[in-house]
């Protein structure tokens, strides 16, 4: 029997996968151990959260003695590691939580789980799956793909943090042993993404009338992945991928940001019929600093060792996603307005 310990669980892609992974794997049990930050929202969750195998514990992976706690009272089997500071504009804002968070917080639960599963006989049985980003790769130039190979070259304190995570997680491979494996990731979308990353901020931004800010000439390139698809990628690389190894997870979609906001525009136009055209609300702005130009992920590895393809074109893929914003606005005020936060008081504060 297993009990997965999901870091981050709360956030985008964590309760993305919980939503998925929890119905499907009546056998696993999955705690959920988030300390909620800004980017931490258990509403993401209501339909898993009084599953019987699933959890939620507040807790923070900066503090080696709250995941020393959980490993003992659930006795953890398995890691699978979302929790970060995920937005890069914030890293350059303000670098210090991504090192606290992405590097320590790493660290700490590297070494509380080898001290853990050490005590047992099936210490390489017990997986730990660090989840990454393409951006430790740093930037393409016109041409070219993102692969396993790639020479880590981190061009952000987000992504120089998430580099570090990396080769720590791989170290604890190399030197002690432990069941690692990582996987880095293009830009995801989907439901439940905070309104500060490109597509759900756009989408807000338009539909109430505010300036869309492009940032540059608006001509730097993602390769864009539907949430779901990544989430199944992930199921399935820690079911059956192979310790020690990294795979690349991309669906292949690279979009200029310009073309993301004029398909957003357009969405808008049609369904939300404003007074003037969403179009005109376009407006560019001074360049991120250090601006990486072009992500895009070679996926052939996980496509062939493992039989994974995403499910999702990005033309329904983006359309679905558009249409989610759209029908779920009480979501989008309560997380603008900070009421989700009171969530966690209101379901689980009075148990705490
Ligand atoms: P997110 O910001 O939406 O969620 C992060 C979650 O981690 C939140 O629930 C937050 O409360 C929690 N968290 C933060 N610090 C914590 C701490 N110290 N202790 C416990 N919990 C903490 O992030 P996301 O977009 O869902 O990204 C999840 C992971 O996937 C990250 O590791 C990120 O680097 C990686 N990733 C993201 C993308 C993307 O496009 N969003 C792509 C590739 C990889
Ligand atoms: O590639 C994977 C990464 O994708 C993840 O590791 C990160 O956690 C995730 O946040 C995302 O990083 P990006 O920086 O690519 O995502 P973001 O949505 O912030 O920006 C996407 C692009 O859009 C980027 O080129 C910057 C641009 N942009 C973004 C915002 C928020 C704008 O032009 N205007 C904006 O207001």
């Amino acid at each position: 029997m297993k009990t997965i310990l999901v870091t981050g669980g709360a956030g985008f892609i964590g309760s993305n996968y919980l939503n998925l992974v929890v119905p499907q794997n009546p056998s696993i049990t999955y705690i959920n151990f988030d300390c909620l930050t800004y980017a931490g929202n258990l509403e993401n969750l209501t339909s898993i959260e009084n599953a019987p195998n699933y959890k939620f514990v507040k807790g923070n992976i900066c503090s080696v003695d709250e995941i020393k706690s959980v490993f003992s009272t659930y006795q953890i089997t398995d890691v699978v590691h979302f929790a970060a500071e995920s937005h890069v504009d914030r890293s350059i804002l303000g670098p210090r939580a991504f090192i606290e968070t992405n590097i320590n917080g790493t660290f700490n639960l590297l070494e509380v789980a080898k001290e853990f599963w050490q005590k047992e006989s099936s210490f390489s049985e017990h997986r730990f799956h660090h989840i990454s980003t393409d951006e430790v790769y740093g930037t393409l130039g016109e041409t070219g793909l993102f692969t396993e190979e790639t020479p880590y070259t981190p061009n952000s304190p987000y992504s120089a943090s998430k580099a570090a995570s990396d080769h720590l997680v791989r170290a604890y491979h190399e030197t002690f042993g432990m069941n690692v494996i990582t996987t880095n990731c293009s830009n995801n979308y989907g439901p439940y993404q905070f309104p500060e990353k490109l597509i759900p901020l756009m989408f807000q931004n338009a539909a109430t009338g505010k300036a869309l800010p492009v940032y540059g000439d608006g001509k730097n390139v993602r390769d864009w992945l539907h949430v779901k698809d990544h989430a199944e990628a992930i199921d399935l690389v820690f079911k059956k991928g192979k310790s020690g190894e990294t795979y690349n997870i991309g669906g292949h979609n690279e979009k200029q940001n310009i073309e993301i906001v004029h398909l957003i525009c357009k969405f808008v136009d049609t369904h939300v019929k404003p007074k003037t055209s969403a179009f005109d609300l376009i407006t560019f702005v001074e360049d991120r600093l250090g601006h990486d130009k072009r992500y895009a992920i070679d996926a052939s590895k996980i496509q062939r060792d493992l039989g994974w393809v995403p499910k999702y074109t990005f033309e329904t893929g983006i359309e679905e996603t558009l249409h989610w914003y759209l029908t779920h606005s009480e979501w989008i005020s309560r997380v603008l307005s900070g009421d989700y936060q009171e969530y966690y008081t209101m379901n689980y504060g009075k148990r705490a």
